[in-house]
This record gives structure tokens, sequence and C-alpha cells, in this order.
């Protein structure tokens, strides 16, 4: 059962808290009976009309994009440079999607687009400790004593990071670079190379 005020602000016709003056007066009705209580629990199929006309439910979307480089995760970009949403068709676009997160403009990779709120919620707040896993290539050669601490929490100037995991693929001691998977259960800013940096190691690909 979905509160009423809940299902119109769901639907795009207004915020919650507008709903429930459009509730109080009177401009509601649910299969055709005006409602003016706030809270009013609707089955999944009742028909809701703001001042007669029926608002139809939003269809929730979800994709998964693999970002390129060079292209900035958001849904529009002051210096005109390609955002996530110059690869949606226009059918796409009328479904108002957004990046669930952020990759930096140099950084490659999976990338969810959505119009769902509370789900972009699930998936990025701290709250839900969701993994996230970078492979990441560094400048030098990545030692276990930095792995081990790498692992345990990093002192950033934002606080310490959560446990970390981190998977050795490479060390390549002939052009002096580590590739690595690190897994973070956070998602701050520039976190990945914050954390390389912190232990002398540039990213050079993320
Ligand atoms: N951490 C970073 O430093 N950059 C990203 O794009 C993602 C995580």
């Amino acid at each position: 059962m979905e509160r009423i005020q809940k299902r119109i602000a769901s639907c795009g016709v207004a915020s919650r808290r507008k709903a429930e003056e459009l509730i109080k007066e009177g401009r509601v009705k649910v299969n055709g009976v005006v409602v003016e209580t706030l809270g009013y629990k609707l089955n999944p199929n009742d028909e809701v009309t703001v001042d007669d006309v029926v608002i139809a439910k939003v269809q929730k979307q979800y994709y998964v994009l693999n970002k390129p480089r060079a292209v900035i995760s958001s849904v529009e970009d002051e210096h005109s440079r390609k955002t996530v949403l110059d690869f949606c068709s226009k059918e796409m676009l009328k479904d108002r999607l957004y990046p669930v997160g952020r990759l930096d403009y140099d950084t490659s990779g999976v990338l969810i687009l959505t119009n769902d709120g509370e789900f972009a919620n699930m998936i990025i707040h701290p709250r839900y400790h969701l993994p996230k896993t970078y492979r990441v290539m560094v400048n030098g050669i990545l030692e276990t004593e930095s792995i081990k601490k790498m692992e345990k929490g990093v002192e950033l100037e934002d606080g310490l990071t959560l446990p970390a995991k981190v998977r050795v693929r490479k060390k390549d001691f002939n052009i002096k670079k580590t590739t690595f998977d690190l897994t973070i259960q956070e998602g701050r800013n520039h976190q990945v190379k914050r954390m390389c940096e912190y232990f002398g190691h540039e990213v050079t690909s993320l």
C-alpha cells in the first residue's frame, strides 16, 4: 500500500509537500471520490486524479552504461563537455535519467542511469556499504605494507576510510607499474586516487 502523497510525488506532479497541499485543497480524487486525508493508503490499481486529470505512474528505468574516459558523470556540463546523457536516445531522455554516483572525467567503467531516486539512494548512501571494485593502475610498485594499510583504513583529509580489499593483479618491474583491484565500501570524491596518493602512487588508469 502506497501513501497518496507519495504516489503524487513519484508521478512527478508535485513534491510531497505540494502534494499534501493539493490533497488539503480537495483537488485530489481516488476512483472519482475526493480524498482529503493525508496518508490515505492506495491500492496499486486505484486511479488518482489531480484537478480531474489522471496522473500516470512514471515507469522506472535502469540502464547500465560503460562510461568511457573523457565523459562527465552529470546531466549537464558548463564547459560543454560530453556527459553520460549524450549516450542516451531521445526516447530514453524523456525519463529524466541521471547517473547513480560518479566516476571521474578520466575514469571509465560501469555507471547506472536511472530515474528511480530510492534505488539510487540505496546504491550510493554510505549507510548501505555497497562494495565497489575499481581496476587501478599506478606508477610504482605497491608495497605489501601499503596494501595492508590500504585495506585497514587510510587517514584522508575527510577521515579514515572504511576497510577495503586489495587484489594485486600485476607488478611490472620493467615499467614500474602496479595493477590491482581495489574494493571499497564508500564513494567519496576521488577516493581511490586519494588513497593511492597517500602512499605516493599516482593513478595512471582507473
Ligand atoms: N575514485 C576515484 O578516485 N575516481 C573515481 O572515478 C571513482 C573512485
